[in-house]
């Protein structure tokens, strides 16, 4: 059965399980193009695709540049400061310029929430949605699901608990609805302070003790503090937060179980996970970053109207 994702993808809370199946499906056979000496298949020749950061990325911006030329498309990176947008000119008003030169699909980090959805409702190519203020992260949440996948072989029945700055993470929120969707069960862990009000109302558990997420998880995602996104007053120190919050050896080793420990990076080492943690041996914190290249792939190519099966049949690999 052929999944259609539609014309953009700007996040995964109005996804089906079918669709975020179909993505991490064809994700797979993605994985070894990477693998490859020749690292390209001609899926997408023919096709200019332009990423359009407004905010910082190293991660998302270089796998989806990176997913692009393995797929054969043309692509430019355009970043705010380096552009006319540093002049006062709109988003839609450089997306329709851009359109004006021919492009078929938009990649689109911007620190608004919605603005994706905002930039898709307006122009004629397929929007991605890389990271909308406080909104969504999709394609995190997709390679965090593909990692957990390979790790574990299924998300349903999973207990995974996402830990620290759940407030101001869009990657928690695409993770809730992604892992939700797919049968995990899920829970957050953080201060008061960092978790949004009414949290359980989006199917989560809520852990005010890591001890006792440690005790019920089988994964921890751990997130970033996302300082430049606070005001102030959402902790009293960062030495405060790691020794009550930061997901450490110490607080590992009296779980009943070896957890697997995800990270969306970039780390703050020795505040929300010490490095002991994040290099040893139940971190996927760097094949989460290999999967990100393949779950890019995958999203670029079905909403360029690929289909899942040409993809694992391998017509379109060679
Ligand atoms: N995980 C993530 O979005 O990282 P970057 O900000 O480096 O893209």
């Amino acid at each position: 059965m052929t999944v259609s994702l539609g014309k953009d993808l700007v996040g995964l809370e109005h996804l089906s399980r079918e669709q975020i199946t179909a993505i991490l499906d064809t994700a797979e056979p993605f994985k070894e193009v990477s693998e490859r000496q020749i690292k390209k298949v001609p899926a997408l020749r023919g096709k200019t695709i332009v990423n359009l950061f407004f905010e910082p990325s190293t991660r998302t911006r270089i796998s989806f540049e990176f997913a692009e030329k393995r797929l054969s498309a043309d692509t430019v990176n355009v970043a705010a400061s380096g552009s006319s947008v540093s002049k006062g000119e709109t988003l839609v008003d450089t997306a329709r310029n851009l359109e004006a030169m021919r492009i078929d699909m938009v990649v689109i980090r911007h620190g608004s929430s919605g603005a994706a959805k905002f930039l898709g409702d307006r122009i004629n190519s397929n929007v991605i949605n890389a990271g909308d203020g406080k909104h969504e992260h999709p394609t995190q949440a997709l390679l965090d699901m593909l990692t957990l996948r390979d790790r574990f072989g299924s998300i349903e029945g999973l207990k995974v608990c996402i830990v620290g700055d759940v407030l101001h993470s869009r990657v928690a929120r695409s993770n809730i609805w992604g892992l939700t969707r797919l049968g995990a069960e899920v829970a957050v862990c953080g201060p008061a302070t960092l978790l949004p009000r009414d949290v359980e109302q989006l199917g989560v558990t809520v852990f005010p003790r890591v001890e006792a997420a440690i005790e019920w998880a089988d994964a921890l995602n751990v997130l970033r503090l996302q300082l430049e996104r606070m005001t102030s007053g959402f902790i009293p120190s960062l030495r405060e937060y790691n020794r009550v919050f930061g997901v450490t050896a110490e607080k590992l080793a009296r779980a009943p179980k070896d957890l697997c420990i995800l990270h969306p990076g970039p780390m703050n080492r020795g505040v929300e996970i010490d490095s002991e943690v994040a290099d040893g041996p139940h971190s996927v914190i760097l094949p989460q970053v290999t999967n990100g290249v393949a779950v890019r792939m995958a999203v670029l190519y079905l909403l360029a109207g690929g289909s899942q099966d040409a993809g694992s049949s391998g017509s379109e690999m060679s």
